[in-house]
């Protein structure tokens, strides 16, 4: 149960506390933010408010922390990771009962999402102790008009205070994969977590908190993002942000100084289907890439782009598998559960009317309660219906007949998101013809698209975000280049 066991002292009568200078504290302004259960649609948890005075102090600390951090031995960080990886694999129940209850994530899945975090804590810990002991050397010669009189060390060092903020569907890996290599590569970090989801990741800092990390270098602060996300985001102690969610992402941006950032705003993935697709894996992957945490997934398949010529047996072999899966609450594993909030459900029913209005071939009958929506295939869609270009997060998938893989190209780099895309093909020429003409950061080829694995690069382009994440790009991005130049009187080489 939350809160519970070594978890304890993370909550204050039924409200958790935030987490600063290395102790769990309540917030002074008595106020707390309620976390609705999607599946009861009733307030399930509760988290302090925190105000911009505690931002204040959790900076203050947190650049404090650094600087003894940074001279902390690699191998030791790295230890510290490791241990912290185990607790929280060794946690997983508790925090996986959490996700189940406050982002409606299947049960199973719940336990992957900690595992997965676990897993990619020790490989930052492994990937930093590589690529932060070397450095790089350079001579002067190599540059027209330069004797070798120059010697150029170069290595890499921490950023300063790194602010990680997660989105709801992976509040807790997508908090680590921010955490773990910001503090391999020196940093410190603080925490905002999404409102759904902020419970399960006082719990994962609580895992970092019991593997011993230095007072301050770690905290996380809970609460309104109205009231404390801007001052966040614009702190002056804050030397790297990165960030995972939606149209916030945008306005960071702007708003940010001149500081690196590492933005992941959704995608509109495309799965471009050609004639000679082998149509059960392609039917496969739609389910799993289409469907899986109910199309909550910035990666998730959001339009399948087919061949006319093969689209009627791929559609009805689609029909047959969301048929198979199963509706319900997260707690009985099912396939399909309820979306994240009431707002989000009654988004994803204004595409469906949208798209009913104007003339979508229904696959199955619309049906809704509450947050539940249960998972619909929308054939011949039109390039005049929104799902043809919204992101619908949620069990909601489009499919657009083509007659030429020029339109499914063509569709695809019109979309405004350019995350990832997949190809279905048995030519791979073909397919990498393709791959090289799609504006995404990732095309996979006879696969839906995924981030992972976690070290796999992983970026967007457009108006999917900023930099490359995985877990090699993040340790990079949050450190800079340091060179020393050793200056010698005379060429190295007139001795002897
Ligand atoms: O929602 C965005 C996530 O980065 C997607 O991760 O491909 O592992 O589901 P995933």
């Amino acid at each position: 149960m939350a809160g519970s066991g070594v978890f304890e002292e993370i909550i204050d009568g039924d409200v958790f506390k935030y987490y600063s200078e290395g102790e769990w504290k309540k917030s002074p302004s008595g106020k707390s933010v309620s976390i609705i259960n999607p599946t009861t649609r009733k307030p399930q948890y509760k988290v302090q408010a925190c105000t911009q005075q505690e931002v204040n102090k959790v900076m203050e600390t947190a650049k404090i922390a650094q600087k003894q951090w940074a001279k902390t031995p690699l191998w030791k960080r790295a230890e510290l990771l490791h241990k912290a990886a185990a607790i929280l694999k060794e946690h997983k129940a508790p925090i996986a009962d959490c996700l189940v209850k406050e982002i409606a994530k299947p049960a199973k899945d719940s336990v992957t999402e900690v595992v997965r975090s676990g897993d990619l804590i020790s490989y930052c810990a492994e990937e930093g102790v590589r690529i932060l002991g070397e450095g790089k050397f350079l001579v002067s010669d190599s540059f027209p008009g330069n004797e070798r009189t120059k010697y150029c060390l170069t290595s890499k060092v921490p950023l300063g205070v790194v602010l990680a903020i997660p989105p709801f569907n992976y509040p807790v890996n997508l908090a680590v994969s921010k955490i773990g290599p910001a503090l391999i590569a020196g940093n410190s970090l603080v925490l905002k977590p999404p409102t759904q989801g902020a419970v399960a990741c006082l719990h994962m800092v609580h895992c970092f908190h019991l593997a011993g990390f230095p007072k301050g270098l770690i905290s996380c602060v809970t609460g309104k993002g109205s009231e404390i996300g801007d001052f966040l985001t614009m702190h002056p102690s804050v030397n790297c942000i990165s960030f995972t969610g939606g149209d916030t992402g945008m306005a960071i941006s702007k708003k940010a100084g001149m500081i690196p950032l590492q933005m992941e705003l959704g995608g509109k993935d495309a799965c471009i289907v050609l004639e000679d697709a082998d149509l059960d894996l392609v039917a496969s992957n739609i389910i799993k890439g289409g469907f899986s945490y109910s199309g909550q997934r910035c990666t998730a398949v959001k339009v399948v782009l087919v061949m006319e010529s093969v689209a009627g047996t791929l559609v009805e072999k689609v029909k047959a598998k969301v048929a198979k899966l199963t509706v319900g609450p997260p707690e009985d594993d099912c396939d399909i559960t309820p979306v994240v909030s009431e707002s989000s459900a009654n988004f994803i029913e204004g595409l469906v009317m949208d798209a009913k209005q104007k003339g979508a071939t229904f696959c199955q009958s619309y049906k809704r309660e509450g947050n539940l929506i249960w998972p619909l295939l929308l054939d011949n869609v039109q390039p005049d219906m929104r799902i043809a270009w919204e992101e619908p997060f949620g069990p909601i998938l489009p499919v657009i007949r083509i007659t030429s893989v020029e339109e499914g190209i063509h569709h695809c780099n019109a979309s405004n998101f350019g995350l990832q895309g997949c190809i279905f093909t048995r030519d791979i020429n073909k397919a990498m013809l393709i791959s090289d003409a799609m504006e995404t950061g990732t095309v996979q080829i006879n696969s839906a698209p995924a981030r992972g694995p976690d070290h796999f690069p992983f970026q967007g382009l457009k108006d999917s975000g900023i930099g490359s994440q995985g877990i090699t790009n993040s340790i990079n991005m949050m450190t800079k280049i340091k060179s020393t130049v050793i200056n010698l009187p005379t060429p190295s080489y007139t001795m002897g």
